[in-house]
């Protein structure tokens, strides 16, 4: 009998990882493939007409990941977040949302997005559940713009489809994810404030990170949360808002004008592994415990393994569960307390962002 028992509940109890964190966020990438080629994420150069990406069968079917979440929201899970690479590319996304939306214990379901899909899909994946939004914008220069999305993008194409996100009325919100490199697309911030500024719509401004293995990431092009904060005080002055739950991503701050919020998600400079109550299963089925992980557990093995019954999914449960327990993941503390690139030239080949979603 899998340890997680206990004697006098006919609920198992919920896991704790090895730093006492529960498990709470499952980040779910339905799609590796994009239709950008953001350099930061996925370079052109390793992604080009040859990559192969995975086919449809080696990716989980909408059966298997219902299996998964449920199971995961009965050891804690409350928030889903679909990634990608582009989710909006996997055919049938709202009927996904439908299902994981109505599992038991779920409470939030939420998308990260590049946006051109949104004036197809938004009013669908509003009906079917979907609570929130968010939608990766890095510059509103075109030429910028262009650069960040690796030339595949187009500006206008994205502003559309947070207008329609907007328009679709999603109960949670719609935010704008802009990562900031420096010399790239800072000096840009302030424009893309100022358009979003008393609309509703919240920035969150997030470090560049030292994701995947081919991003040829420099630490010199991280532009620190602090900085970028001081910068846009001066512009409009900001007030700090409190977390509202242990372990938010984002630091966030409100205009002291009242023209909105916006945040900042700095794990280079200020790591929020502490309270990471984060897991992410791959499009392929692999569970990690961490965006810098060098290795998964392959769900999918036991998903196709045998027959679906009660001693199938307890095996399921017991992997979930024994897989969290035995975490130990704080990657950006640990390169925050290492040498400057001691942690990247280590030698580990970590996990690829558009395998795993961010
Ligand atoms: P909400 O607070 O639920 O809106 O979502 P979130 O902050 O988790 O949002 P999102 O998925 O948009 O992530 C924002 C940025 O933070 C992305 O660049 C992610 O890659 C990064 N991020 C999210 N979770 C983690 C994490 O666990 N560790 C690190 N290092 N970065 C993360
Ligand atoms: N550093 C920081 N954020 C990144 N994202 C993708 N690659 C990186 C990186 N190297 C962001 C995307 C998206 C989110 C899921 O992760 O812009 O908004
Ligand atoms: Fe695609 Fe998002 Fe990666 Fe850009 S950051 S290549 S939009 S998955
Ligand atoms: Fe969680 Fe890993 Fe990110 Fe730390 S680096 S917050 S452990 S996902």
């Amino acid at each position: 009998m899998d340890d997680d028992n206990n004697s006098c509940a006919a609920r198992p109890a919920l896991p704790v990882d090895r730093l006492g964190r529960p498990l709470r966020d499952l980040r779910i990438s339905v799609m590796d493939r994009c239709n950008f080629r953001c350099p930061y994420c996925m370079p052109e150069s390793t992604y080009h007409e040859g990559f192969r990406f995975l086919g449809p069968k080696e990716r989980l079917d909408f059966d298997e990941i219902e299996r998964v979440a449920r199971m995961a929201a009965e050891l804690g899970v409350t928030k889903i977040r679909l990634t990608g690479g582009e989710p909006l590319l996997r055919p049938g996304l709202p009927d996904l949302v439908r299902r994981l939306s109505t599992l038991p214990g779920i409470e939030d379901v939420a998308l990260t997005t590049n946006g051109v899909l949104l004036p197809r899909f938004a009013p669908a994946l509003r009906q079917a559940g979907l609570r929130r939004v968010t939608v990766s914008l890095d510059s509103l220069d075109p030429a910028v713009f262009a650069h960040m999305s690796g030339g595949r993008g187009g500006l206008s194409a994205v502003l559309k489809g947070v207008d329609a996100a907007c328009a679709a009325g999603f109960e949670g919100g719609v935010k704008i994810n802009t990562v900031v490199q420096r010399g790239v697309n800072d000096a840009g911030v302030p424009d893309i404030l100022a358009r979003f500024r008393n609309t509703g719509v919240t920035v969150r401004l997030i470090e560049y990170m030292d994701v995947g293995n081919r991003n040829g990431w420099d630490h010199a092009d991280v532009v620190p949360s602090s900085e970028l904060r001081a910068r846009i005080a001066a512009l409009w002055p900001l007030e700090p808002l409190p977390p509202r739950y242990r372990g938010e991503v984002a630091r966030r701050y409100r205009y002291a004008d009242g023209a909105g919020e916006i945040g900042f998600v700095s794990s280079v400079s200020a790591p929020f592994c502490g309270a990471c109550s984060r897991a992410r299963l791959s499009s392929d089925g692999k569970l990690y415990t961490c965006l810098f992980a060098t290795a998964g557990t392959d769900l999918r093995a036991l998903l196709r393994g045998s027959a679906r019954d009660a001693e199938a999914d307890e095996r399921l449960r017991t992997t979930l569960s024994r897989t969290w327990r035995q975490r130990t993941d704080r990657y950006s503390e640990e390169r925050m307390h290492s040498r400057p690139g001691a942690v990247q030239a280590s030698g580990r080949e970590k996990i690829e962002m558009h395998y795993i979603g961010g």
